[in-house]
């Protein structure tokens, strides 16, 4: 990779994981499949963006929308996050640290027992910070901010006038991760679906019409490529 060594490699990845149903249904299989698959490539790619010096990834695996599938796919999906973390300490010697991001309350209690723990185990890891976004939501993540400003403001701690875009970000369930640089979204479709809405304000994107189960590192490298090659002027000219 010699000749990435001239690549502007973005800071703070968003990867949209999205196309595993569809991979699923071109093989005839059962749409679950086309999750374990994507969970394949999820470590795939994280041990890609570690060796391309990215610094934080952020994923996007589970939406505050996707409650709305049927029961027996959200389960699979569940359960597959369940695994994954029984799983997750063999990821230990890649020094990759995780942690997870969204609304938690609405997870069983045995899953957000093994996310603590996990972010327990990976602490100290820092070659590459990995956030998950499971039931997360970006207009809920807002909501949730503005609450956490609110109480300040009603414990007298800070006037209305102290609120700033500043203020919002650091209690957004990212304050610990830069603005994102680089939104990558897979499988052919050109939104956001509330993602990261407000650390994306100024990314850029970069869409493919792969699925992410076929997602591989020469893909995350395109994607990169295609940012280095961008001139990002920030409303500056
Ligand atoms: C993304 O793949 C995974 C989740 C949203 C959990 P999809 O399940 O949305 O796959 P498609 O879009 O139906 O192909
Ligand atoms: C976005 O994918 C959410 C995740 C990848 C977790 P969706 O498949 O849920 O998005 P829409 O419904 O096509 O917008
Ligand atoms: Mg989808």
């Amino acid at each position: 990779m010699s000749e990435n060594i001239a690549l502007n490699v973005p800071v703070h990845v968003g990867i949209i994981m999205d196309g595993n149903g569809r991979w699923a249904k071109k093989r005839l299989m059962p749409r679950k499949m086309g999750h374990r698959e994507g969970a394949k490539t999820f470590r795939t790619i994280t041990r890609a963006c570690k060796n391309m010096g990215i610094k934080y990834v952020t994923y996007y695996a589970f939406s505050t929308e996707n409650w709305a599938r049927p029961q027996d796919e959200v389960d699979a999906i569940m359960d597959l996050f369940e695994k994954y973390l029984d799983d997750v300490k063999s990821f230990a010697d890649e020094n990759i640290r995780i942690r997870f991001i969204g609304d938690r309350s609405k997870l069983t209690p045995s899953l957000q027992q093994k996310m603590a723990d996990v972010e327990k185990f990976c602490e100290k890891f820092d070659s590459l910070d990995c956030f998950l976004a499971i039931n997360y939501g970006g207009r809920d993540e807002i909501k949730h901010s503005v609450q956490e400003i609110a109480k300040k403001v009603q414990r007298g701690e800070i006037s209305p006038e102290d609120i700033d875009e500043k203020l919002i970000t650091e209690n957004l369930y990212t304050a610990e991760a830069p603005p994102v640089d680089l939104i990558i979204r897979p499988s052919g479709e050109l939104r956001l679906s509330n993602f990261l809405i407000w650390q994306a304000a100024y990314a850029e994107y970069y869409f493919t019409d792969i699925l992410w189960p076929d997602f591989k590192p020469e893909d995350l490298e395109k994607a990169v490529k295609s940012f280095s090659d961008r001139n990002r002027r920030f409303g500056g000219v």
